[in-house]
């Protein structure tokens, strides 16, 4: 059995970081490109980087879930109350969920109002929607209000990870942060 450690291997905290630049980065591109007077090729490119790189997060949350369930999280110090370890379960908890439902509404919407994704286009990958503009309308909504819901957790999970880094130094941080020994 691989030794025991208090730290996050290297792949996971590479999958961490990896898809934490991915996340913000769809979301600051996903409410710049729905701006009005946007130059048009300017709004073409983003949303396609935005729907490209959304479906790469699915694929990585994915993989990233079966990581996780081979290699369970380090357990957290002794020093985080029964509450605190309750409120960063069902934090996380909803950040994964999140981060399956979003690519999945985005490409609902995107299918059922008969636009392209580039990528999947790009490789014959058929629509698994056919078109339909209510269904688009629900996505689109629900996409709307996914994201508001993600970008709130996002601004608590970092807030949570600066108040360990920096306020209580306990070792929650620096257990994504850095490799740590094993023991
Ligand atoms: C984790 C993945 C994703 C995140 C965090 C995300 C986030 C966002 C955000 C913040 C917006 C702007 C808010 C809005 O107007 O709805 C947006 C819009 C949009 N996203 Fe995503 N998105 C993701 C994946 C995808 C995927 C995979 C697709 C399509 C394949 C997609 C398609 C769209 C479209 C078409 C819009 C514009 C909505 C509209 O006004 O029609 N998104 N997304």
């Amino acid at each position: 059995m691989a030794p025991q450690t208090r730290h996050y291997r290297a792949t996971a905290r590479l999958l961490h970081w990896g898809m934490a630049i991915l996340l913000i980065g769809l979301i600051i591109a996903g409410f710049i490109m729905v701006q009005n007077g946007l130059p048009q090729a300017l709004q073409n490119q983003l949303f396609a980087m935005h729907k490209n790189i959304g479906l790469l997060v699915l694929v990585l949350v994915l993989l990233r879930l079966a990581y996780r369930m081979v290699n369970p999280a380090p357990p957290l110090p002794a020093s985080i109350s029964p509450v605190q370890r309750r409120i960063a379960a069902v934090s996380h908890a909803s950040l994964y969920l999140l981060m399956i439902a979003m690519p999945v509404l985005g490409y609902v919407r995107v299918r059922a109002g008969g636009f392209p994704v580039e990528s999947l286009d790009a490789w014959g990958v058929p629509a698994l929607i056919a078109k339909s503009e209510p269904l688009a309308a629900a996505a689109k909504s629900a996409h709307y209000a996914g994201a508001l819901l993600l970008t709130a957790l996002v601004v608590l999970h970092v807030g949570a990870a600066l108040y360990h880094a920096l306020v209580l130094r306990d070792g929650v941080f620096a257990r994504m942060a850095t490799g740590g020994a094993r023991r």
